[in-house]
């Protein structure tokens, strides 16, 4: 039993990640923070189900999936098996973790659209959008590419602009060429879809002052609010990847109309295995509480967006949005060139997740601020709290009860006020986990720890055991250090699940539910302590950063396809390639090379100009086969000497090489000597 009064219903949602890319350490701070809190509610015996799902719908995984050469289907498998098992060993304790791609998700899609439409909150308006004509596509903001209307940049997204950080429509940006095929642009009619928001200002207006959002998102909606609510575009044009809209043929429902969603979808598949009751979870009179932890950067879509279309639909609104910021490493942006740009996976395959859960709860509060990894104080945070102070006790202690006193705690405490004012430390830290102020929560287990530490060196028992008088004393005063160690790992069991398991081991007496410590264990018996959390050491860390440039160069390169065996190279900036003179040419001979096995010897004609080239093609083409025929070719490089000759140039060739080895062939109506770019 828990010394809250009832016992509590409660859902808890994480932002689903994209099912395109991998779970970085970013993504972690706040999958690690709903999992603390979530632990926490459980530990104090209320009934806290977490449900979640990979967001698998839009623009980017259809094209993503084309890049890699898989259906998008494939794609989202993939990634979800990849997302879950970094969050399993992250020690993620969700109940479900599903997809937006699933049947439940699309019931629930074409239900709230359908009474939101019925509702009359759906209207349907015509307006121009950006088409790419020759992938015959509707181009969304970020495949569209220009100079941006304020300051004139060049080469900015179609959303918003990176130099001056002014937003704009995609229509507005100067020379836009499509990124997908390169293509300018064409303005198109589409008639798409909106959600009518202001329908819903009095119903938000009243939710904002319900008191229970934190004061920046508050501040953050009033602006909104003073802005006027703009009509929100759900609908999307084929092709797409996503549900289809049930009365409208070839349009699709935006992305981030069913993501939200699939927080319903995932509960509902979580609810038909269980039993549970789903509805009681989400009619609009629920007693059941419902909070969604997200980042900062996406709570538009979660403050006026979703509640909107939650009561729209006829169902609860959230209890709460718990908002936090973004994660630097070293005070800066994560960076792939630093390696601090750091994936889940790389981080396991280097270090402990508990260090990480650790460090990001000492760090973490209930505001919407940035928090900082920076390394050098993690591995100092980790070593000294964790290490120096937590399992100190333990490992200070335990050993005199297995050595010398059989593995048996003592029948009473030496100190029971001591342990008295450990166990009362314990409502007001429950109350920092409640209101997500983990950074505090860790600093009075921290001090306490410290009193602990300081108890021991006091009692000196490591000078005690060697006198035959003072020798029985050690007894009370490990249990003593044991028990309040007991009670630490007690409160931090919702962030050291681990270490938790391992202490409850240790001592054989059930699983820690934060009440458990009221009363000290005394005259029971304990295992054999063995090590439970290793030192971190500085050259791990170095080893993380440096795998981390290496995915860099990883990233470039997908599972299969010829990119996989040969990684495209580092980038070169405009002024290298600007560098590269590209020519069209006619090869008006072609020779064996006496004692070469690969070469060809080419005579280029460049309009005017004459160059000899050796180029290693022999495997794939008969020299007679060549000539008259033209090719691009790089006419400034440097003139190499080679076994045979001078090689002036290089002919551009693709394929996998051997018989399988193309020249590169210009369009019909190229003339030698004409520039290629
Ligand atoms: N798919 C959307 C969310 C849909 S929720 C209905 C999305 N995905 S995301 O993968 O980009 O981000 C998932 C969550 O991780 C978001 O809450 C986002 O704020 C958070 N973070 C992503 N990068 C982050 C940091 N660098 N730092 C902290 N949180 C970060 O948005
Ligand atoms: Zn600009």
């Amino acid at each position: 039993m828990t010394t809250d009064s009832a016992q509590r219903k409660i859902l808890v949602t994480s932002a689903l990640p994209y099912a395109n890319g991998s779970i970085h350490l970013g993504h972690l701070v706040e999958y690690i923070q709903t999992d603390i809190w979530v632990r926490f509610q459980r530990q104090r015996g209320h009934r806290c189900t977490w449900v979640w799902a990979d967001d698998a719908h839009g623009t980017p995984i259809m094209l993503k999936a084309q890049e890699l050469g898989i259906s998008a289907e494939q794609l989202i498998a993939d990634v979800k098996a990849e997302h879950e098992a970094d969050f399993n060993d992250f020690l993620l304790s969700y109940d479900n973790f599903y997809s937006t791609h699933s049947p439940e998700n699309r019931y629930f899609a074409e239900l709230i659209y359908t009474r939101l439409r019925d509702g009359g909150h759906i209207e349907r308006r015509t307006i121009k959008q950006l088409y790419d004509p020759q992938e015959n596509m509707f181009l969304p903001d970020r495949f569209v590419k220009g100079t941006c209307p304020q300051c004139g940049a060049e080469d900015q997204y179609g959303d918003n602009c990176e130099k001056c950080s002014a937003t704009y429509d995609a229509t507005e940006l100067k020379n836009p060429r499509s990124v997908v095929s390169g293509a300018t642009p064409e303005l198109r009619d589409s008639e798409q879809f909106f959600v009518k928001l202001k329908d819903f200002e009095p119903m938000l207006r009243k939710w904002v002052d319900s008191g229970k959002l934190q004061p920046e998102i508050r501040n953050k909606l009033e602006e909104w609010f003073e802005n006027g609510l703009q009509d929100w575009d759900i609908s999307r044009n084929a092709p797409y990847w996503g549900f289809e809209i049930p009365d409208a043929p070839g349009k699709y429902f935006y992305v981030w109309l069913d993501a939200p969603i699939g927080y319903m979808a995932s509960h509902k598949n979580l609810c038909e295995r269980t039993g549970d009751d789903f509805d009681s979870y989400w009619k609009a009179d629920s007693d059941a509480e419902m909070y969604h932890f997200i980042g900062k950067d996406i709570a538009y879509f979660h403050t006026l967006f979703w509640p909107a279309i939650l009561n729209g639909a006829g169902f609860r609104e959230p209890s709460a949005v718990f908002c936090h910021g973004f994660l630097t490493v070293d005070g800066a942006k994560m960076s792939k060139s630093r390696g601090t740009f750091i994936k889940a996976r790389t981080y396991l395959d280097h270090l402990d997740p508990e260090y990480l859960r650790y460090y990001f709860a000492a760090k973490l509060n209930n505001r919407v601020e940035d928090i900082d990894l920076n390394l050098e104080d993690f591995v100092t945070r980790v070593n000294s709290d964790l290490v120096g102070k937590v399992v100190n006790i333990a490992s200070r202690t335990a050993g005199f009860i297995s050595k010398t006193f059989d593995g048996k705690l003592a029948e009473a405490l030496p100190e029971p006020a001591l342990y008295a004012e450990f166990v009362d430390a314990g409502e007001e830290i429950a109350a920092d986990y409640e209101s997500r102020q983990f950074g505090q929560a860790m600093r009075k287990i921290m001090a306490l720890a410290d009193k602990a530490n300081q108890y021991i060196a006091d009692a000196e028992p490591w000078v005690l055991i060697k006198n035959d008088e003072t020798r029985a004393s050690v007894q009370g005063i490990s249990t003593q250090g044991l028990n309040l160690y007991r009670v630490l790992v007690n409160y931090l069991k919702p962030v050291l699940p681990d270490l938790a398991a391992k202490t409850e081991a240790l001592f054989g007496a059930g699983e820690l539910n934060w009440d458990s410590t009221r009363e000290p264990l005394l005259g029971t018996s304990i295992l054999r302590f063995k090590p439970m959390l290793k030192r971190l050491e500085t050259d791990t860390i170095n080893k993380m950063t440096d795998a981390s440039k290496e995915d860099l160069a990883a990233a470039a390169k997908p599972a299969t396809g010829p990119l996989a065996d040969d990684p495209i190279k580092d980038t070169i900036d405009y002024g290298d390639f600007d560098k590269v003179d590209l020519r069209v040419a006619k090869i008006v001979n072609a020779a064996h090379v006496e004692g070469a096995d690969k070469l060809l010897q080419l005579t280029l004609d460049l309009g005017g100009e004459t160059r000899n080239v050796f180029a290693g093609i022999k495997s794939a083409y008969q020299p007679e086969d060549l000539i008259g025929k033209l090719t691009v070719m790089v006419a400034n490089l440097a003139p190499r000497k080679m076994r045979f000759g001078l090689s002036e140039g290089m002919v551009l060739a693709a394929g996998p090489g051997g018989k399988d080895l193309f020249i590169l062939n210009p369009d019909q109506g190229a003339e030698p000597g004409m520039r290629v770019k």
